[in-house]
């Protein structure tokens, strides 16, 4: 078994200044070294073959910056080793271990983004006692914690480079660009209308499903979008007059949809609102009660009264498409009056939030302004609906599951989609408490709606410890070469396109011959070995489902903001990818 190791690199005292733990690290990084003293813990369990994770202590790190490979076990420390020891502690050391196959990170883990789940961290308040000296051991669980989330990071949406890919070309397609803020320039504002509505994970940019809806279908046909999220396309095909339906398997996603394409009247929607206000001013009964796990650490007792208030007094509201509004309203503010730090997608409840545990959290204003707020976003949409709409389409979310679509053979003009991704797990992560909170599911029930999500993250061993082959060359490679470095991240791909694949063949028996297929996503890297999503999703939808790919093109839309330095000096382009399929 493997020894692993933080090494931890603090802030150096040089005279009066200060060298900063970061050039400390990337001194010893450049060099190929780590100093140590005999007296350091840990000094005489180092062997050469062991992994060490690279930790910055100090003012601007408590972040996880790289790993490596121990070349050597500790030795005495050379003289020209000794020249680049500047400053206190490290001109003291004696001794250093030598190191390979250095991997710096970029971006960096923050230590926030881990500190819930790693074990050693025992005392979360006071974490920083867990990073005292040099050398800390590292378990095989907690540095599983490390590298899994340093992988999804790779991943996220916003973080860092998900969507990642070089720009390839596939055989059979000349490869489009598409721009499509320029191919949909009538549109100003990605939020404009119901799209503002909650910030829903890994959403659309409204001009993809508009672009196609406007050049692939006429007014009278059908549109689906079989995971829909938050029904960014039904909001679309509402506006340009086509009927749609979205399934999506997040009671929240179903929710959002409903809400953002259902028009409300404005003077009833005031009336109601006038009301609800004042209902939850005078309100004296018991609040509505939620239970969901360690609700006491995510939320303030006061913030849990004020919230089951609100909840309360929207529940007494009649009419249900005004009710859901509200909730909607309601699940927008949930996450601002918990101790989840809105700086990350996630929950997680950062050092930053606990310095900032005693800030005042207030509910009904919160709740109040976003009501305001979304009511003149739902007014706007219901007035165009009203003035501009040649027929007010019907928008319609339907069953919960893109493998088991609840509707007929050939019924569907159009689809449009952005499916989950590898991580699809996030959807629920990162909505579960506004899905607790709005009543639309028990822990339990989402426990058990997470298992049926395409894209699982947790498998049970006794699952990936065979390896799993679809039968699809390409990909089978790509399999068996992820296995050879973590089965599991391998089974979980394996599982992702073979469910994909029984998704797409339900997706070609409801659509219309000569339909059009249209999907969205990214390429993504899995330990380290580049995974061409786009490519495997056309073999697929042509191979296991009988479509025909007869466009392919990316746009570098998201790229912009997610290019770090490396992206940029390697050459490699972030981009979304979109193919148009055709069922012939
Ligand atoms: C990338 S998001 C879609 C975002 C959407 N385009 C929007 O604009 O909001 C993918 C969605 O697929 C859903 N999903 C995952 N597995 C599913 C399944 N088996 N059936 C239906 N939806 C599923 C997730 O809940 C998530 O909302």
């Amino acid at each position: 078994m493997t020894n692993k190791w933080i090494l931890i690199a603090i802030d150096h005292k040089v005279g009066k200044w200060t060298l900063k733990a970061i050039d400390v690290f990337q001194e010893r990084a450049k060099r190929g070294f780590w100093a140590i003293n005999p007296e350091t813990p840990n000094f005489k369990s180092l062997r050469k073959g062991d992994i060490a994770v690279f930790y910055l202590g100090g003012k601007d790190g408590q972040k996880f910056v790289g790993k490596g490979i121990l070349a050597s076990e500790p030795c005495t420390v050379t003289q020209e080793q000794m020249r680049s020891l500047i400053g206190e502690p490290s001109s003291f050391f004696t001794h250093v271990v030598e190191l390979c196959q250095i991997d710096v990170w970029e971006p960096p883990l923050p230590l926030d983004l881990v500190i819930n789940e790693l074990g050693f961290i025992e005392n979360k308040d006071k974490w920083w006692i867990h990073f005292q000296g040099t050398i800390k051991s590292l378990s095989d669980e907690d540095y599983n914690i490390i590298e899994s989330a340093r992988q999804k990071m790779f991943q996220e949406p916003g973080l860092s480079t998900e969507n990642a890919t070089q720009v390839s070309h596939t055989s059979r397609n000349v490869v489009e660009e598409f721009n499509f803020r320029k191919l949909c320039s009538e549109i100003q504002k990605t939020t404009y209308f119901t799209h503002g509505f909650f910030p829903y994970p890994a959403k659309f940019i409204p001009q993809i499903p508009r672009y196609f809806i406007k050049n692939y279908t006429d007014k009278e046909e059908v549109v689906l979008d079989p995971f829909c999220g938050c029904g960014t396309t039904l909001v679309e095909a509402k506006l340009l007059g086509r009927e749609s339906f979205g399934i999506d398997i997040n009671p929240l996603a179903q929710l959002l949809t409903r809400v953002k394409t259902t028009p409300l009247e404005k003077g009833e929607l005031e009336k109601e609102t006038n009301l609800l206000l004042q209902r939850i001013k005078e309100y004296h009964g018991e609040p509505w009660n939620v239970d969901f796990p360690n609700k006491d650490y995510w939320f303030e007792k006061s913030a849990q009264q004020e919230l089951g208030v609100i909840k309360a007094c929207i529940d007494e509201v009649p009419k249900k498409e005004i009710r859901e509004f509200f909730l909607v309203c309601f699940a927008s503010i949930v996450r601002k009056c918990s101790n989840a730090d809105p700086k990350i997608s996630k929950p997680v409840f950062t050092k930053r939030m606990r310095e900032l545990k005693d800030r005042k959290i207030e509910p009904k204003k919160y709740f109040e302004e976003k009501v305001k707020e979304y009511c003149n976003q739902m007014v706007a949409f219901s007035t165009y609906l009203n003035c501009y709409a040649e027929k007010s389409a019907k928008a319609e979310v339907i069953g919960k599951d893109a493998r088991d679509i609840e509707l007929g053979d050939e019924s569907v003009d159009l689809i449009v989609t952005s499916p989950p991704f590898v991580n699809a797990q996030e959807y629920f992560r990162t909505t579960k408490f506004e899905i607790s909170w709005t009543g639309l599911a028990k822990a339990e029930e989402i426990r058990d709606l997470k298992r049926q999500l395409i894209g699982v993250e947790r498998v049970s061993n006794h699952d990936y410890m065979e390896l799993h082959l679809t039968g699809n060359p390409r990909l089978d490679d790509i399999i068996k070469k992820i296995y050879m470095v973590d089965k599991q991240r391998a089974y979980i791909l394996y599982q992702y396109f073979v469910e994909m694949a029984r998704a797409f063949k339900e997706f070609y028996r409801v659509l219309a011959n000569n339909g059009c297929f249209v999907i969205t996503i990214g390429d993504n890297i899995v330990r380290k070995i580049p995974v061409p999503t786009h490519e495997l999703i056309i073999d697929i939808a042509e191979n296991h489902a009988g479509f025909k790919c007869e466009r392919v093109g990316y746009d570098v839309i998201k790229a912009h903001a997610l290019m770090t330095k490396r992206n940029v000096t390697g050459g490699v382009m972030s981009v979304e990818w979109a193919m148009v399929m055709r069922k012939l």
